[in-house]
């Protein structure tokens, strides 16, 4: 332990990072920034290739950065675990999926702890990042790694500390983030805290693993339970003949007890429609309904629905139908200025579209081209004519980017699921 602590204060740990991401790719450039020489893990041999070529696939990990990292020998990539016995940390990162049947997939889990269970050394400590449902680190990890004999808290220290990460955020990153940690034994929080620490401005220890693990749940669920509102306000305003946005606006200009959540065509990303899941899936094994998932779940997934059925009230108002009318959708991202199209509600919308005979094309300046039930989609250029050939064109993802001054000129019809279009005139219907 003494060894461990001396190492992170004076900045020779050694950090192992397995799962370089969106979450463990930025974390290990700000270990590498601080000083400390990072191993970075990964099982994707195209993207360890990328790394080891200096270039960043994550838009928050500029490339120039990545560069001099490995200039510095203060980072590495290898799809290989061997480099794993070298660190005095090791931090997981990797993926916690759904599966079909809406089951948490902690797979990438347990073969991370696979990973690192033969190589894992007296003083040795291991943080868990990966989002999953109370109990994660201590069910499911500490077995594999006590089966070799060692002591949690004694022998090695084991913990568990949510990301945070929020890709595009130009205002928060690792280190203005607060990070919290819990370990399973006191002695475990205490040393995970140093090591974040040397990275993040704030580190807010907890009393054990299962608490930072439901605080992170608590998190996201609050996301998704007040978009799942806000949601369901759209739907009400629209049948009452109101203005949603406006409202939100409204209310906002409260100072104390308001905090505005906005409406869209569906919960995309990889975390809020996916991380209460693994709340509620955990709940369910203890025969508890968490009522308040399941609703906002409900509500949240009728969204592309209620987005197609204003589209087709837009035609009828023009005398056309969905089906043999042209659609160009502007942004499959999840979100503002990000790649990343991971559950994206553009493709629950897209698909719809498709079921009822339209012709739909998109175009979003983050993503280039997708692959949308097994076939290529490119992006079309911006153009005056690609607008003007559109029936409707629905903005789906609200990317600064897009000209919507020049979208507002030049479309024939708009839906604006998400208000980018603010202000300006046109034949604009909001959702
Ligand atoms: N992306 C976000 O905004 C965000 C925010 C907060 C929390 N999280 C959570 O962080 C975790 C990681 O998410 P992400 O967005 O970085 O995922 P990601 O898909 O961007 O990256 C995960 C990486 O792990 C690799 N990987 C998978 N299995 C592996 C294994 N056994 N060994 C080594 N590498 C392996 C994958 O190849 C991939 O490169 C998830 O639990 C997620 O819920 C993500």
């Amino acid at each position: 332990m003494k060894t461990l602590k001396n190492k992170i204060e004076n900045g020779t740990a050694r950090i192992g990072v397995i799962g370089l991401g969106y979450v463990g790719l930025p974390l290990a450039m700000a270990f590498a920034r601080r000083g400390h020489p990072v191993a970075g893990f990964d099982i994707d041999a195209r993207r360890v290739r990328r790394l080891c070529r200096g270039e960043s696939y994550i838009p928050d990990v500029p490339s120039s950065e990545l560069r001099e990292s490995i200039h510095a020998g203060r980072f590495s990539a290898a799809v290989r675990f061997d480099g794993l016995s070298a660190c005095d940390a090791v931090i997981i990162c990797v993926p916690t999926p759904l599966r079909k049947t809406k089951e948490p997939d902690v797979s990438f889990i347990l073969d991370s702890a696979k990973a690192v269970a033969p190589r894992l050394k007296r003083g040795m400590l291991v943080v868990l990042e990966s989002t999953s449902y109370p109990g994660t680190t201590r069910e499911l990890v500490l077995p594999i790694f006590e089966s070799r004999g060692l002591k949690a808290g004694k022998d090695f220290h084991l913990a568990f500390s949510p990301e945070r990460v929020d890709p595009a955020n130009k205002a928060y990153g690792v280190h203005n983030t607060p990070k919290v940690v819990g370990g399973i034994t006191p002695a475990c929080t205490k040393v995970s805290a140093l090591l974040y620490g040397r990275v993040a401005q704030k580190v807010v220890p907890v009393s054990n693993t299962e608490t930072a693990e439901m605080a992170k749940l608590l998190e996201n669920t609050f996301r998704a339970v007040n978009i799942g509102l806000v949601n369901e306000m759209a739907l009400i305003c629209h049948r009452l003949g109101l203005d949603v946005w406006e409202i939100i606006e409204a209310a906002s200009t409260k100072p104390f007890g308001f905090m505005p959540f906005y409406p869209g065509p569906g919960l995309g990303g990889h975390c809020i429609p996916v991380d209460p899941q693994y709340l509620a899936w955990k709940m369910r094994t203890m025969n508890f309904e968490p009522r308040f998932i399941d609703l906002a779940g409900v509500i949240n997934a009728s969204m592309p629905e209620h987005a197609v059925s204003r589209m087709a009230g837009i035609l009828n108002e023009d005398g056309k139908a969905l089906k043999g009318s042209r659609i160009l959708v502007l942004g499959m991202a999840y979100k503002p200025e990000v790649t990343d199209v991971r559950e994206s509600p553009s493709f629950d919308v897209l698909k719809l579209l498709l079921e009822r005979g339209a012709k739909v094309e998109y175009h979003d300046p983050y993503v280039p081209q997708v692959e949308f039930e097994g076939r290529p989609m490119r992006s079309v250029a911006l153009t005056p004519a690609a607008l003007r050939a559109a029936d409707v064109v629905a903005v789906l993802t609200a990317h600064r980017k897009v000209d919507y001054p020049f979208v507002a000129r030049h479309a024939r019809r708009i839906f604006d699921a998400r208000n980018a279009l603010k202000g300006l005139r046109g034949r604009i219907v909001r959702l």
